[in-house]
């Protein structure tokens, strides 16, 4: 049983519930619950209602197709997810504020719904004068700037799927990613700023389509233009590298639009088109594309925003995620923008210039919606409460955190020193695959209870399952039915879309977490029950990290497994065993654990990295990562009789003990 297994217990049995506060059941518009039982008594009706407040093109014949694993929703309906974020505002918000940004040293920007049409609109002209046309897809490897959404917008406004990479990832990553995706058009910017210091993309672009010639164009926005450099309180100057331009191949964002024209007919796309490319980890080396369509995701993206995060007019919501994560896709860009929200957008790192800085930004915008991740609330509550206490918090009114399972003692700690204990909290269980939150409380109407994410969001239906396929108390998590934003399927691998998600029970999808529920019904959400980690809220392959070490040259065999961690929920514990001659050393080990940065990015990079002379196999040669997760958790070690060599494990015992003192 974990920390966190073992503190839910408790909470179970002290039964501490915070009911919804009266000011949200006036608001929310569902303090009967009624649109659960709405959707409960006509599912595809209750969809429906939430489809029709986009703007269609042309709409629909059929609600549903559903061929198991694959789902159609809005069969034959036409629509634009730009035009839906942007366009369909300007009339009754085209002055109100879009986006307000602020960079790491302290630059500002905004934009109205009229301004960054404007934007979206040359650039989707600058994209199509270079080739680009539906169907094609782009990959963005972005800072947090606006024009990472502006280039998402973009690529939407002209149905070319986009697959924007996380800044943090490495270029080997990016690579892959472009390949896997075919993508021949690449947004990039000169650099990026975190933690002080800037991160040079272009040059990780350069390096990362070396030799891949089919990528013809390379746009490259310019991070400091548009900035005052006088205006930048928390750096010494917004200035960004200088990079190698490509003749021909390589274009400058602001040349690009400053030519462009204003007026972009957004494209019309079947509500099936895909409209994004998602990478995420699995279980296997290679991470999958996960794709999403239009008219679904809008639809879900938009219902959830607008109940879940009951935003108005007069919000000012802030999303901490990066666009690199499915987070900011649905709860940055198309979500917020399609309810025509105002977006705070900040670039860098929560600590700098000091702890403060998130608590100062939310000050100085007066942010009412804040959604963040249990790993940055720990981090927060680690850091003392003498940090948020020293800013008006007061225009808070809602909280929300997403990305792992959140422990009760945080979840206390946030609703008590953020939330002043007036704002409701909502703990947001979803995935990347699922487009959208997927169980949520709705505030106002549901009661809420530290660590659970409560309850399936009106329309989503989902069970807790035993291997068997029949309902459990305790088991895995299972959604029942298809929803508008399900993943379409993994880019370019049928087979694995299959295999990954609905072959554990037919036609009832599994996203690879275990739960439990309680006797009101509540979901609580244990975690991954695959290989499949879950550090800091980004979701680690154990396999990737595993042939990024077996590549090099040093390693035999390499066996990674997660431990708990007190800040990131959990942390990378790779057991290595060297080629023979080679000798293991500090040097080595550091070596190792900067060669898997290398390959994947700072995310993935081990925390512990012990060398073993041996990893513990089962009598048929099948490495026992049960026991190395036992040795990494510093516990007494499970079942070891199918084990073939106990000397090998115990010996490893006694260097993970010495490693950490
Ligand atoms: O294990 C669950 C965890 O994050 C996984 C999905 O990761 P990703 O696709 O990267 O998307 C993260 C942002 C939506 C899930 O399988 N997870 C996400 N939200 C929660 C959570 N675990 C517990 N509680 C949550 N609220």
């Amino acid at each position: 049983m974990t920390e966190q297994h073992r503190e839910i217990d408790v909470l179970l049995d002290e039964k501490r519930t915070f009911e919804p506060p009266a000011a949200f059941a006036e608001a929310a518009h569902v303090a009967d619950r009624g649109p659960y039982d709405e959707a409960a008594r006509d599912r595809e009706g209750y969809w429906e209602a939430w489809a029709r407040q986009l703007d269609w093109f042309q709409p629909w014949r059929e609600v549903l197709e559903w061929n198991p694993p694959f789902s159609k929703w809005f069969v034959g309906g036409a629509l634009n997810a730009a035009h839906n974020c942007l366009d369909r505002h300007l009339e009754a918000r085209g002055s109100a504020l879009a986006l307000l940004w602020e960079g790491e040293p302290g630059d500002r920007r905004t934009y109205t719904y009229r301004e960054l049409h404007e934007e979206v609109c040359r650039f989707a002209n600058a994209l199509r004068g270079l080739g680009v046309g539906k169907g094609d897809r782009v990959a963005i490897y972005l800072p947090m700037i606006p024009e990472a959404a502006i280039a998402m917008l973009a690529c939407a406004r002209i149905g070319a799927p986009h697959s924007v990479v996380f800044g943090g990832f490495s270029p080997q990553s990016l690579r892959d990613r472009i390949e896997d995706a075919g993508a021949r058009c690449v947004i990039t910017a000169d650099g990026g700023y975190r933690r002080g210091a800037i991160i040079p993309l272009k040059a990780s672009t350069d390096a990362a389509i070396e030799g891949l010639d089919y990528v013809s164009s390379v746009v490259v926005v310019c991070r400091s233009a548009a900035t005052d450099p006088e205006a930048a309180p928390y750096g010494d100057a917004v200035e960004t590298p200088s990079c190698d331009m490509i003749e021909g191949r390589d274009h400058r964002y602001h040349d690009l639009i400053a030519d462009a024209s204003p007026e972009c007919p957004a494209e019309r796309m079947d509500a099936e088109d895909l409209l994004f490319i998602l990478y995420t980890s699995g279980t296997t080396g290679k991470p999958k594309g996960v794709m999403h369509s239009t008219g679904g995701y809008m639809t879900q993206v938009t219902a959830t925003t607008k109940w879940v995060f009951d935003l108005g007019e007069d919000d000012i919501y802030w999303c901490t995620a990066d666009v690199g994560w499915v987070t900011g896709h649905s709860y940055i860009v198309y979500g917020p923008l399609s309810n025509g929200a105002t977006v705070l957008m900040y670039e860098g790192s929560p600590d700098w210039p000091d702890r403060g800085r998130f608590w100062t930004l939310c000050e100085s915008y007066g942010v009412t919606v804040f959604y963040t991740a249990p790993t940055a609330i720990r981090a927060f509550m680690r850091w003392g409460d003498h940090w948020p206490a020293g800013y008006d918090l007061s225009k808070l009114r809602l909280l929300g955190t997403v990305g792992e399972p959140i422990n009760p003692e945080a979840w206390i700690w946030y609703h008590e020193n953020i939330g002043g204990t007036r704002c409701p909290i909502v703990d947001t269980w979803w995935q990347t695959e699922t487009g959208g939150i997927m169980i949520t409380p709705l505030p106002g109407a549901i009661t809420t209870k530290p660590g659970t994410a409560t309850v399936p969001f009106p329309g989503i239906e989902a069970a807790i399952l035993n291997e068997e396929g029949n309902p459990a108390e305790s088991g895995y998590l299972a959604i029942t039915s298809p929803w508008p934003g399900m993943l379409r399927g993994v880019w370019g691998d049928e087979e694995r879309y299959r295999e990954t998600y609905w072959s554990k029970w037919p036609g009832i999808y599994f996203p690879g977490d275990g739960a439990r529920v309680d006797e009101d019904g509540y979901y609580w959400i244990m975690g991954r029950v695959d290989d499949v980690l879950n550090v800091a809220g980004h979701r680690i392959g154990t396999m990737e990290v595993e042939s990024a070490l077996v590549d090099h040259t040093a390693v035999a065999e390499a066996a990674v497994v997660g431990r708990s961690d007190e800040i990131k929920g959990q942390a990378v514990a790779a057991f290595v065993s060297v080629v023979e001659g080679v000798r293991t050393s500090e040097e080595l080990r550091q070596e190792l654990r900067a060669h898997v940065v290398t390959k994947i990015g700072a995310i993935a990079r081990p925390a512990d990295l012990i060398f073993a002379a041996e990893l513990p196999k089962t009598r048929s040669g099948k490495i026992m990562r049960r026991l190395l997760r036992d040795v990494a958790e510093g516990r007494a070690l499970g079942d070891t009789t199918t084990l073939a060599d106990p000397a090998v494990v115990r010996s490893l015992q006694r260097q993970f003990a010495g490693s950490e003192s």
